[in-house]
Parts: C-alpha cells; sequence; structure tokens
C-alpha cells in the first residue's frame, strides 16, 4: 500500500458522532499501521468551544475504548490533532480558519495539501464548499499542494436535490476532487466481489442471463432506529439503504469486466448499470415493490416497541422501516433475470449477503425414484458479519440409491487467521488520500440511482391506498415480500428463522 504525502486533514463536523465513532479510529489504525503521510495533521472544526487539548481528551476517551491500542501511540497520534471552533455557516469565520490551516500547515510541513471531509448535519454540505471558496481554499496552493473534498452521505433527498447539490459542489470543486464516500464501498467483502469476479475465469462464463436465474441482495438490521428516530423517519429504507449502499453492491454484481482497474474505468462500468435500471412504472410499484413498518412484539421474551412508539417518530408515520423490490438491469448481460433486494430494521439478525441463484438443471433426473433435495446452486457472498463465501450445490448421499443432499463449499476470511479486517473508512479515507476514487460514488452514478428511486417514493406519497404492511419486530418482514418472485416455491434465503414474537402481522 502506498504511503500517500504529507497534507492535513480538515474534519467539519469534529465534536460530531461520526467524527468521534468512526473518523478518529480509522485515522489512528491508519497511523498504527504507518499508512498515514510522513507529515500529517487533523483539524476538527465545528460551532462548540472546545480546546485542542479538550479535543485531544474527547479522542483519546474513544480510542481507549479499543483495549488494542496502545497509550503510547495514541499519545503520539494527539499530538497532530487539533480543534478551531467556527460556526461553517458563516463566512467570514473562514478567516480564522485559513490562519489555522496556514499555521499548521508550516509547522507540520505538509506541503499545503489539504483534505477536506464534510460530516456535518447534510444541509452545510452546500454551504461549506461556497465558504471554502470564497477564501480561496478549493484551489490548489502555490507550491502545487492539492484541495479535496469528501461528503457524507446523504447525496440528496431524491433526483432534484440530488442534482441542485452536485451542481453546487461542482461550482467550487472539479469532479476529480470530490470524493462522495459510500462506506459500503469501503467494505473488504464488497472489494471481494470484484477480486471474486475479475482475478477468477471460472465465475465470467457463468456471469449472465443464461445461467444466471435470479440475483437477490439483503441488508438486515436487528436494531430498531435507537436514537435516530427523528433522522430516519424523514429517510426510510429505500433513502438509507437502498439508493446508495445496496444498489451500489448490486452494481458491482453486475457491472461489466472495466479494461483496467482505475477510478473512471471502474465507475463507467457502475454507471451503465445504474443507467440501465428498468424504471418502475408508478402503476407497477405495488406489484414490485413491497413496503413495511415494523410492530410492537416479543423477542426472547423481552417486548420491543412499534415504529411508531420510538422517540421522535409521529405516532401515525408512515415511513418504511421495511422494503422489498424486484426490479430489472435493460442490457445484453442481464435481460430478462430479476433482481431482488431486502432491507430492513428490526428484522431477525444483522446481516449483509448477496446471493447468486444459477439455472436449475433442464430436467430433474433423480426427483421421481429418489428423495432429492435438491434446490438450486448458490452462491452466497457474505459482506456482514462472518465474511465469507459459500458455493451450494447437490450431492450423492453415501449409499443405496441416488439421494441428492445440497451441501456448501466455504470460505470464511477468519480461515485466513487472526487477520484484523480494515474498518471500511480506514481503506476509504486512505484512498482519498491517495487520489483513488475508484471506490467513492460519482455524481452521474448518484444521480442515475436516484432515477431509479424517485418514482417509487413519488408512488408512494401520491398514492396512500399503496399499502404499508405492518410486520411483528424480529421477523422477515411482510409475508408480502415473498409474492415478488414468480414461480411458486421460490423465496427469499432465510440466514436463521424469525425470532419467536407474539406481535402482527397487518397492514397499517
Ligand atoms: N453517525 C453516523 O454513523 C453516520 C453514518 C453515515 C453518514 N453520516 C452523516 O454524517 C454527517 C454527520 O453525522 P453525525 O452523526 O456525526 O452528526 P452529529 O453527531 O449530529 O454531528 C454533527 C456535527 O456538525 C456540527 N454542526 C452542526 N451545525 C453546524 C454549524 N452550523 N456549523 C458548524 N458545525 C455544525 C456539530 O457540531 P457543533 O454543534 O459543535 O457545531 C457536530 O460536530 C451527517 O450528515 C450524517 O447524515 C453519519
Amino acid at each position: 500500500m502506498q504511503k500517500p504525502a504529507s497534507s492535513i486533514i480538515v474534519i467539519f463536523g469534529a465534536s460530531g458522532d461520526l467524527t468521534r465513532r468512526k473518523l478518529i479510529p480509522a485515522l489512528f489504525d491508519l497511523y498504527r499501521q504507518n499508512f498515514l503521510p510522513e507529515n500529517c495533521a487533523v483539524l476538527g472544526v465545528s460551532r462548540s468551544t472546545i480546546s485542542d487539548e479538550q479535543f485531544r481528551k474527547r479522542m483519546r476517551d474513544e480510542l481507549e475504548k479499543d483495549s488494542g491500542a496502545e497509550r503510547k501511540n495514541i499519545t503520539v497520534f494527539l499530538k497532530n490533532l487539533f480543534y478551531q471552533s467556527i460556526d461553517t455557516a458563516v463566512v467570514a469565520e473562514y478567516a480564522k480558519l485559513k490562519k489555522r490551516l496556514l499555521e499548521i500547515d508550516r509547522s507540520c510541513h505538509c506541503g499545503g495539501n489539504m483534505l477536506f471531509y464534510l460530516s456535518t448535519p447534510p444541509n452545510l454540505y452546500p454551504v461549506i464548499p461556497a465558504m471554502l471558496e470564497a477564501h480561496g481554499l478549493n484551489r490548489s496552493a502555490e507550491n502545487g499542494g492539492w484541495r479535496r473534498l469528501i461528503v457524507e452521505k446523504p447525496f440528496g433527498y431524491d433526483l432534484a436535490s440530488a442534482m441542485e447539490l452536485n451542481k453546487t459542489l461542482l461550482k467550487y470543486f472539479s469532479e476529480e476532487q470530490i470524493y462522495r464516500i459510500d462506506h459500503y464501498l469501503g467494505k473488504e467483502t464488497v472489494q471481494n466481489i470484484l477480486a471474486l469476479r475479475f482475478s477468477n475465469g471460472i465465475f465470467e462464463p457463468l456471469w449472465n442471463r443464461n445461467y444466471i436465474h435470479h440475483v437477490e441482495i439483503t441488508g438486515a438490521e436487528a436494531l430498531g432506529v435507537e436514537q435516530r428516530g427523528g433522522y430516519y423517519n424523514r429517510s426510510g429504507a429505500v433513502r438509507d439503504m437502498v439508493q446508495n449502499h445496496l444498489l451500489q453492491i448490486a452494481a458491482t454484481i453486475a457491472m461489466e469486466p472495466p479494461a483496467v482497474f482505475g477510478a473512471d474505468a471502474v465507475r463507467n462500468e457502475k454507471v451503465k448499470v445504474f443507467q440501465a435500471l428498468r424504471s418502475i412504472r408508478t402503476e407497477d410499484v405495488s406489484k414490485q415493490v413491497v413496503r413495511g413498518q415494523y410492530t410492537a412484539s416479543t423477542i426472547r421474551g423481552e417486548k420491543v416497541a412499534a415504529y411508531r412508539e420510538e422517540k421522535d417518530v409521529p405516532p401515525d408515520s408512515r415511513t418504511e422501516t421495511f422494503v422489498a423490490l424486484r426490479f430489472y438491469i435493460d442490457n445484453w448481460r442481464w435481460g430478462g433475470v430479476p433482481f431482488f433486494i431486502r432491507s430492513g430494521k428490526r428484522l431477525p439478525t444483522r446481516v449483509t449477503e448477496a446471493v447468486i441463484h444459477f439455472n436449475r438443471t433442464p430436467h430433474s433426473l433423480f426427483a421421481d425414484t429418489h428423495s432429492v433435495n435438491e434446490g438450486d446452486n448458490q452462491l452466497i457472498i457474505r459482506i456482514q458479519p462472518d465474511e465469507g463465501i459459500l458455493l451450494k450445490f447437490g450431492m450423492k448421499r453415501p449409499g443405496a440409491g441416488f439421494n441428492i443432499e445440497q451441501v456448501g463449499m466455504d470460505f470464511h476470511y477468519s480461515d485466513l487467521g487472526p487477520i484484523d479486517i480494515p474498518e471500511a473508512y480506514e481503506r476509504l479515507l486512505l484512498d482519498c488520500l491517495n487520489g483513488d476514487g475508484t471506490l467513492y460514488a460519482r455524481a452521474d452514478g448518484v444521480e442515475a440511482c436516484w432515477k431509479f428511486i424517485d418514482p417509487i417514493l413519488n408512488a408512494w406519497r401520491e398514492n396512500p391506498d399503496i399499502p404499508l404492511y405492518g410486520y411483528p419486530a424480529g421477523t422477515w418482514g411482510p409475508q408480502e415480500a415473498n409474492r415478488l418472485f414468480d414461480n411458486p416455491g421460490e423465496d427469499w434465503r432465510y440466514p436463521c428463522k424469525n425470532l419467536t414474537g407474539d406481535g402482527e402481522y397487518c397492514e397499517l
């Protein structure tokens, strides 16, 4: 792995949850592995008036929660951590920021390179770049030092706002300077889909409509909305998970092999997939998309509140906490192959996986005379937890006759020994410092995803008759999600059973 050029990382929203829980620990891990630049400083920025020392203390408390982290290492890492309080919405305040940046750049020998990370409420995403521009902080320094901008999700609320945001960002930074973070793309197992597909000869000949029957992607969470009811209620499962993370996984599975492994080549192929997504017509939304919301239930003897009883959620909320959809990619490779995506909160377990279902044999040779549990061949790509890959196929059970049973050939990351799987933020921050945008979302890709999602959200908003199904917390969502499959006997893969609950399936 390449060591990046010396630089300053400026985090806007430094007193927030993401900085504390993800960004600083990721930077510390990079430091521990000697991946941070030779000269590197981190400047936290937000409105709270705290000193450098107070900021360091807060971050130390978080880093010390990791029992593996040595105090000595933490102390050295924290030396180059600074804090600046400004009101990010006020242009004059940026003079203070600029002065501080120049001082740090000089004292830490950062070479004029600056990475700005937007980890604030999204209403500031268009504001901060404009302010940086007003103070000339968006363009290369006189000594050639680079400027980059990382933008956190959400990238807009719908197609119109996403386009507006892109337009604004592009006024102040060029596309090559902008890194839209989707932390799923930084997950080791999502990257491994690329390795699986493009470093092995055996899959490519089968990876198309002639051999693949359908593709299923699940992003399940066992938790409810916790303390983030207000945020979630404005978002819902489609905006929170499908528009970004799960469509990105679908594109990684569906894309054509790029000619080279580079940011533009890889993202060009993904964008082609997004652009080939067949739009779901308003009249088909209720046939191809099922929405649900969790109701109260009892899980392992403990009462679990309904979504509508969560903090900051209105008692008549119609926000979906579950969504399942069937869609198509209209191109030569995938013509006619249904893709299924399912995501929800308060499902029986936390799991993200993609399942490639291959066609069954054209004739079932053993079915008439013998006991057969044939199933279809499945390639299961487990993204989290218990990261790995499993291939399922039928084998003869030893003994008389021809009794066929499904068996699995599997690989778990844990089989590689005690290897730490790097946190997604670690990989993505390092890539950005190295100027590599391969695992970041690009403006045209984000807009193409919204173009596909918008009609679903519009149909729900404009047709309140489209049902919102209640499902008891701890189950795999509304039973109606099963009717998305065309053929009797086809169903989702259930990595575990419903947790026993006494909740109610109903229409809300
Ligand atoms: N937390 C996560 O796990 C997560 C995951 C993915 C994406 N995100 C996204 O990342 C962003 C940050 O999330 P978060 O959870 O860290 O939010 P948060 O805990 O609410 O923190 C927001 C930060 O923005 C600062 N801020 C708010 N208004 C400001 C203003 N006018 N001027 C300057 N600073 C201001 C706040 O500090 P002051 O009040 O001190 O100014 C605080 O540091 C959000 O857009 C969120 O959607 C978060």
